[in-house]
C-alpha cells in the first residue's frame, strides 16, 4: 500500500500499526505536508466497522484526548479513515520500560485516561474496548497527554436528547478485549458506563503488577479462553490483586462495581483517591514520564561509555524511534506471512 495515495490528497507510508480488523499507515497530506494516521479495512471484511467508526470520529474527536479525524472514505479495495497522527501507545511504552512504571507515572496516566473516558461518556457513547493498546500519547507540544483511540466497538448508552438510557440486555456475547474486561461483561450483562471505568481499573493493576493473572492464554479458542479468564478474575479478588499497592487501587474498583447500571459514574470521585496516594507519597506528578527518564539516562550511559555526545533529546526523538522499530517489525511479520 506504500506510496498509494488516498482521499486525492494522503500519502500512504510505512504500516505504523496492526489491529483486529485493519492497518495503520503513516501518511503525509500532499496539500500542507503534515503527517496524518490513515487507518484502513478491506472492504471484504466479515463485520465491517471503520465507516461506524470514521461517523463517530466525526462525532466526537477534537474534545480533549480524541484525536480529529481528517477524511474518510472508500478507496478501491478499502475503506478508509485519516486521523491526527498521535505517538506511542501506553502499551508500546510499557514494553519499552520493560514492563515496569513507577507509582508517579501509573497514577499521573490514571488521572487522564479517566477523564479521556469522561469525555467520550459525555458524548452519550460507551468505549467498550479499553485497554493499553488503545490509549497513545500525543506528540509534540501534547507528548505528554493521553489519547483515547479505536471507537470500532462504541456503543450509544442514552439518547443525546432525552438522555434515555439504554436497558440492561442479558445473556450478551463478549464485546471487547477479555482480560479487561468487567465482571458483568464477563456474565453477559450489557455493557455501560460502569464497565469501561472497571476496564480502566484492569489496566491500573496490569502496569502495577507488570501483568494480570490471566493473561497468556492466547492459544485458547475464544469461547474457552474467556471462561477462564473469568474464572481466573473469580479466584483473584481484587483484594488480592491489589495487595502490595496503596489500598486505593482496590478502592477505585470497589466504587466501580457498586456502581448501577444506569448511574452516571462520579468521575471526580476516583480521581481525588489516586490524587489522595501522591500526597501522601509525596510524588511530585511534575517529573516527566518513566520513558522520558529512561531514555535519557540511556543517552547519558552511551556517552559514558562510547564517547557519544549526549545532545539534549530531540522532540519526539524516542516516538519517532520507538514507531520505526515496530514498523520494521511489522513489516518483516508480513513478509514471513507471505
Ligand atoms: N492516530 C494514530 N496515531 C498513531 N498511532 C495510531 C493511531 N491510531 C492507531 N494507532 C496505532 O495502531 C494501533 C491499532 O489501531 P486501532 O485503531 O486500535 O485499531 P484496531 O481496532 O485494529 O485495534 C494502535 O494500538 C496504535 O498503536
Ligand atoms: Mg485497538
Amino acid at each position: 500500500m506504500q506510496d498509494v495515495i488516498v482521499g486525492q490528497r494522503f500519502q500512504l507510508g510505512r504500516k505504523i500499526g496492526a489491529g483486529s480488523f485493519g492497518d495503520i499507515h503513516l501518511g503525509t497530506n500532499l496539500e500542507t505536508n503534515e503527517e496524518v494516521a490513515v487507518k484502513l479495512e478491506a472492504v471484504t471484511a466479515k463485520t465491517p466497522q471503520l465507516i461506524y467508526e470514521a461517523k463517530l470520529y466525526t462525532l466526537i474527536g477534537g474534545a480533549a484526548g480524541i484525536p480529529n479525524i481528517h477524511w474518510y472514505g472508500n478507496e478501491g479495495k478499502h475503506n478508509v479513515m485519516v486521523l491526527d497522527l498521535l505517538g506511542p501507545s501506553l502499551e508500546d511504552y510499557f514494553e519499552f520500560c520493560s514492563y515496569k512504571f513507577s507509582l508517579r507515572t501509573i497514577l499521573r496516566l490514571a488521572e487522564q485516561v479517566i477523564t479521556c473516558i469522561e469525555n467520550v461518556h459525555a458524548k452519550n457513547y460507551l468505549h467498550r474496548d479499553i485497554k493499553p493498546d488503545n490509549f497513545v500519547m500525543g506528540l509534540g507540544k501534547m507528548s505528554n497527554q493521553v489519547h483515547i483511540i479505536d471507537f470500532g466497538l462504541a456503543k450509544r448508552y442514552q439518547d443525546p436528547e432525552t438522555k434515555e438510557h439504554i436497558p440492561c440486555a442479558e445473556g450478551k456475547n463478549l464485546t471487547g478485549t477479555a482480560e479487561y474486561s468487567s465482571l458483568n461483561t464477563h456474565l453477559g450483562f450489557e455493557q455501560s458506563r460502569r464497565d469501561d471505568l472497571e476496564s480502566i481499573g484492569f489496566m491500573l493493576f496490569y502496569f502495577l503488577r507488570g501483568e494480570l493473572p490471566w493473561q497468556g492464554m492466547d492459544d485458547l479458542q475464544s469461547a474457552e479462553k474467556h471462561k477462564r479468564i473469568m474464572k481466573k478474575k473469580v479466584a483473584n479478588p481484587i483484594e488480592d490483586l491489589g495487595k502490595s499497592f496503596p489500598s486505593e487501587f482496590a478502592t477505585y474498583f470497589n466504587y466501580c462495581r457498586s456502581l448501577d447500571f444506569v448511574d452516571r459514574p462520579d468521575y471526580m470521585y476516583p480521581r481525588m483517591i489516586l490524587k489522595e496516594i501522591c500526597f501522601r507519597e509525596g510524588l511530585d506528578v511534575e517529573v516527566p514520564f518513566d520513558w522520558h527518564l529512561i531514555y535519557e539516562n540511556k543517552k547519558v550511559e552511551n556517552e559514558a561509555r562510547y564517547g557519544n555526545k549526549a545532545e539534549k533529546t530531540e522532540e519526539d526523538e524516542l516516538a519517532l524511534s520507538i514507531r520505526q522499530r515496530k514498523s520494521t517489525a511489522l513489516e518483516n511479520e508480513s513478509k514471513e506471512r507471505r
